[in-house]
């Protein structure tokens, strides 16, 4: 029998099947050089805010899930744990520690379940006195100002891979200085922890948050979403149109995703994951993925559309069509060919024609036409011509291979 295989083929299966045991044996090093591409991973804020659910049990089996879900091997590399993971005050010497009821192991055991799983691991903090949530008597947890070296210290002695650093109490102090103030702490630390600003595009941090000496990998460019679909269209309105700050390692952070949570339609999670993608945006799983639908599983494991998050060369896509509530964003691909998104934001389905000019194609050619959500491949002239129904986005990969 295993004669009757053509051996190119047996080759190739072998080779398939030894690249499907790396994936899933090769740990991610711990500490590790942080990304270029969009930050991919888990933040628990929009599935738990403070809620007692969100402790240590639940993010370890969150860890879990990253693995039999098969998130990891889609690129999903972070888990991070938000506001409300602190206890009330510093200890004795000032330091942070963690909330002994919501993590009785502490910070540190955490972090190394997750590193053991080939992820990496992400805590969060505020730019002022105290973080956000000011759940008891109006104290909030502490927060970072003034205790960068101490904080940065700290989070390198836990082997944290990641500090998302909020604006709350900031006490009016420039944002440009508070932010550095963390940035070089953390670059001081002796750990390479990836530095996520969220800074709600307050001081307009598109202009300076990329460069040194803060030098984030993103920066939240809007308020908070919320798990609708007025919330994600203008976020999403907000956000496309900073394409041009957005660089290799400097991502423009719309906020996480809210698909899974219930309060949109298939359709409209499958616009909000494909819109972010094309944005190049942080994807950040924002639901319990111990229970998540087999639907909103299937839209953040899109390949096709992930790709165009993570495509090497790293270009935020652009909108060169926003009329009559259709939107076209385009995004040049590493390859030569480019993404498409199609989006109708109206609540009445619509007949839309783009054309291969509009695209920027060569008129009189043959293109691969890639549907990315039907996975269908078809022949065209570049142009596209849809029936899109009311918030639903269509997406596509163009080229000429
Ligand atoms: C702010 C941030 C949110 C979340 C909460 C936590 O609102 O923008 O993403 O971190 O604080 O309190």
């Amino acid at each position: 029998m295993k004669d009757s295989i053509p051996s190119l083929l047996r080759a190739a299966v072998s080779f398939v099947f030894a690249a499907a045991i790396a994936a899933t044996v090769t740990p991610v090093r711990a500490g590790a050089a942080t990304p270029a591409l969009p930050q991919m991973g888990f933040n628990n804020w929009n599935s738990t805010h403070c809620r007692d659910e969100f402790d240590e049990a639940m993010i370890r089996g969150i860890a879990d899930k990253f693995i039999s879900l098969g998130l990891r091997d889609a690129g999903y590399r972070y888990v991070n744990i938000d506001d409300c993971w602190a206890n009330w005050q510093r200890d004795k010497d000032g330091h942070l520690q963690p909330n002994p009821k919501r993590f009785p192991g502490g910070i540190k055991a955490l972090a190394e379940y997750i590193h053991q799983h080939g992820l990496r691991f992400g805590l969060y903090s505020s730019a002022g006195v105290s973080t956000c949530e000011p759940l008891k008597e109006n104290r909030g947890f502490p927060g970072g100002l003034g205790h960068e070296k101490d904080d940065a210290a700290t989070f390198a002695s836990w082997d944290v891979d990641y500090l998302k650093y909020d604006n709350c109490n900031n006490q009016k102090v420039d944002a440009h200085k508070r932010y550095t103030a963390m940035a070089e702490a953390l670059r001081n630390s002796g750990r390479t922890i990836f530095f996520s600003m969220c800074e709600w595009g307050e001081n307009k941090p598109w202009l300076w948050a990329g460069k040194p000496p803060v030098d984030a990998g993103s920066w939240r460019t809007t308020g908070d979403i919320s798990d609708n679909y007025a919330s994600m269209l203008k976020i999403f309105k907000e956000n496309v149109v900073l394409d041009s700050y957005a660089s290799l390692g400097h991502w423009n952070d719309p906020d996480m995703l809210e698909v899974g949570n219930g309060g949109m339609n298939d359709l409209e999670y499958r616009s909000h994951f494909g819109l972010w993608s094309i944005m190049a945006a942080p994807l950040l799983i924002g639901t319990d993925l111990r229970t998540i639908k087999p639907d909103a599983l299937q839209i953040l494991l899109n390949k096709e559309v992930i790709a165009v998050d993570q495509d090497p060369l790293g270009v935020q896509g652009h909108q060169i069509r926003d009329t009559g509530g259709i939107h076209v964003i385009v995004k040049p691909l590493k390859d030569g060919s480019r993404a498409v998104a199609v989006f109708n934001e109206t609540d009445a389905a619509h007949d839309v024609t783009v054309t291969a000019s509009e695209l920027g194609l060569k008129a009189g050619q043959s293109y691969n036409v890639r549907d990315l959500w039907a996975h269908a491949q078809s022949k065209g002239d570049g142009s596209i011509k849809i029936e899109l129904a009311a918030h639903a986005t269509a997406m596509y990969r163009i080229g000429r291979r």
